[in-house]
């Protein structure tokens, strides 16, 4: 169930041997390889020189590994831009194009790249397809990363006019959906469109919102091309992909993880973070600067659970410090081990550690590897051991699902949309979403992501943080459900097209709630006010819808100016403000308990998860804390009393 991301291409062919032996004592199982290889396999157009990786990949199999194979599709290499330069993208904010030097420098519009890409895959799949060493396929690798989805070339303008022509069929259509008459944007045929970048000041948000549409379809329609042409070749192997957050890729994560067989995720808690935490003061910050906070891996663990609707695989794990966040601290000693065991609680199947060794050279030179450069073992090398003998000893099932009762739902849209449409500083999608999830799991509960596409059977209570696009299927699906939904604030309010609901915000919501938003207001970070509650008394924060409540419909929390903040209509719970997390934890216990979904307050900093019928228990504090409830089951691993940074594993009582 481990495995590491391996590049025999680094290293003299003379320490591969030893390499994979090190990697079986370690209990590695499988050996990702290739996926920036393309300048060694194929050094000059048509001139293929496979020996080396044969050799490689033979190396491995014999000391008993697994090779995931990679197309090496991510770095195009010299030969082929100075061929066919329409390859490099262009950058959106600056109209330049985005030369070569370093990775991803393609343009997903580029006809030259889509048949290069595929004719490589190709080339690889047909040799490797069905080679007995080689278990699975990743294709790419973090596809769209590094801002990459868009481009404002020539290629990717005449493709959006061909989508936009497709999306609206006529021209007049277009206008009206979007409201082009607004500053005099009417086009009178599709070739005028232009790409919504570079004007003078803000752009149309419709136009927007379909070129963030086309472009995310643009990456999806290149990668399940490369899928079908490994299908071709290797029919029994898997195929997999890398993700990252989609927040950072703009593409669809639900629509991209469809044909393949699960998602794999490339886990980096504390370089994420640092970004993510990048505005929280020092002392809410500092205690979680080598751990991440106790929220922030999983969070992306079960989105990844979510966009395939079943486990996945960590496909790259930080081993120590990395080398391109702000700030690369080094994890405190125990957190490679904890991270491992918490992507296996929350449903991973394997997690692969990202890299053997420490590249002495390029880019990546201060970023830890399971090995240092001068191959003595790193620090993540005893945790990694450790792993290995506590994987024998819990022998949890890989079948086992993490069953959840609550689920949250999220989707691509709803974050392009308030990107789009920012209204102020302090709306952020991410971070609102972050909150709902971390007062969930602050009361132990297991969480879902699920789109609105998604069977919402299985659930009693479902969470749209912001969910501003809704359909009529959607009103529906929730009418038929017993689930109670809370919509967080700019729910319903939008059409397809992002306008205003007709009916006012929260547009067709009002069927379940018969609410009016009269107005919003947003207001610094800094400027909370109060919000009421059950006789207590939280913070209403940077987001303020004002509310009209017809009768019938009952007030559960209110501004300071005693007007509706929160409002009830039987199975449905309207959220008008950005909250305080002390609030969101208090609404979700009393609505969890409502619902009879079993939860507890934990105590700060520790976590829990069941998977099958075993409780993972995590401390991300770094003292001693003690797990509240012993009457679970019994200890596998660790005992109530867990130390600082410190796993537990319990085996559930049937009870
Ligand atoms: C990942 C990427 C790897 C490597 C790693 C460094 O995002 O897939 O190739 O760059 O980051 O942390």
């Amino acid at each position: 169930m481990l495995g590491v991301c391996y590049y025999p291409e680094h290293w003299p062919e003379s320490m591969w041997a030893q390499d994979a032996k090190e990697m079986r004592e370690l209990g590695l199982r499988y050996v990702r390889i290739g996926e920036f290889s393309w300048s060694r396999i194929e050094a000059n157009a048509g001139a293929y020189t496979f020996e080396w990786l044969d050799r490689a990949i033979e190396t491995l199999a014999n000391a008993g590994l697994e090779v995931i194979m990679c197309t090496p599709t991510a770095t195009p290499p010299k030969w082929l831009i100075d061929k066919y330069p329409d390859i490099l993208p262009v950058d959106i904010n600056t109209g330049t194009t985005r030369g070569f030097g370093s990775r991803r420098h393609y343009d997903f519009s580029s006809k030259n790249y889509f048949r290069e890409a595929m004719r490589i895959s190709e080339v690889l799949a047909k040799r490797y397809g069905e080679h007995p060493a080689i278990c699975g396929w990743q294709t790419d690798n973090e596809i769209a990363c590094h801002d990459t989805t868009h481009s404002g070339s020539v290629a990717a303008k005449s493709a959006f006019q061909a989508w936009c022509k497709k999306r609206y069929q006529a021209i007049d259509k277009l206008n009206r959906e979007w409201g082009t008459v607004f500053w005099s944007m009417e086009y009178q045929n599709f070739e005028q469109i232009e790409l919504p970048i570079l004007a003078v000041t803000e752009t149309h948000p419709a136009h927007q919102l379909a070129y963030r549409r086309f472009s995310s379809d643009q990456v999806i329609s290149f990668h399940n091309r490369m899928i079908e042409i490994i299908r071709q070749y290797a029919p029994n192997r898997f195929v997999t992909h890398n993700f990252i957050p989609m927040v950072d890729t703009q593409t669809d994560n639900y629509a991209l993880a469809e044909n393949l067989d699960f998602v794999s995720y490339d886990n980096y808690p504390l370089g994420r973070s640092d970004l993510f935490f990048a505005d929280r003061p020092a002392e809410e910050f500092k205690p979680y600067m080598r751990t991440g906070h106790p929220d922030f891996a999983s969070y992306d663990f079960d989105q990844s659970r979510g966009i395939s609707k079943k486990n996945f695989w960590i496909m790259e794990q930080q081993p120590g410090p990395v080398n391109w966040a702000h700030h690369n601290p080094r994890p405190e000693k125990g957190m490679v081990r904890l991270w491992s065991w918490q992507a296996f609680a929350h449903g991973a199947d394997c997690v692969c550690y990202f890299r053997w060794r420490q590249a002495p050279f390029a880019q990546e030179q201060m970023h830890a590897g399971v090995k240092r450069n001068d191959n003595s073992k790193a620090a993540a090398w005893a945790e990694i051991e450790q792993m290995r003998d506590e994987l024998t000893t819990v022998n949890f099932s890989i079948e086992a699902p993490v069953q959840a009762r609550v689920a949250i739902i999220s989707g691509t849209v709803n974050q392009w949309v308030s990107e789009i449409e920012r209204q102020g500083d302090s709306y952020n999608h991410q971070k609102t979403e972050f909150s709902y999830y971390s007062a969930l799991r602050q009361l132990g509960l297991a969480v879902d992501f699920i789109s609105t596409d998604s069977d919402f059977e299985p659930y009693d209570l479902i969470i749209a943080p912001c969910l501003p696009i809704v359909d009529d299927t959607f009103i529906k699906k929730c009418q038929q459900t017993s689930a109670h939904f809370v919509f967080g604030p700019r729910s319903g309010s939008k059409t397809d097209e992002l306008s205003l609901a007709p009916n006012l915000p929260p547009g067709k919501l009002q069927t379940l709630l018969p609410i009016k938003v009269l107005s919003t207001e947003t207001i610094r970070p800094d400027c909370n006010e109060k919000l009421f509650y059950q006789g207590n008394t939280f913070e209403s924060r940077c987001w303020r819808e004002e509310l009209h409540v017809p009768n019938g419909a009952t007030i559960v929390a209110s501004y300071h100016d005693d007007t509706p903040a929160v409002v009830r209509h039987g199975k449905t719970t309207y959220v008008a403000s950005l909250t305080c997390d002390a609030f969101l934890i208090s609404l979700f216990e009393n609505l969890a308990n409502e619902c009879a979904i079993p939860n507890i307050r934990l105590p700060k900093d520790m976590r829990i998860v069941q998977r099958g019928d075993i409780a993972y228990v995590f401390n991300y504090a770094s003292y001693p804390q003690e797990f509240p409830d012993q009457n679970m089951g019994s200890f596998i691993l660790g005992q109530a009393q867990l130390n600082a940074f410190d796993v537990a594993v319990i085996k559930i009582n049937n009870t």
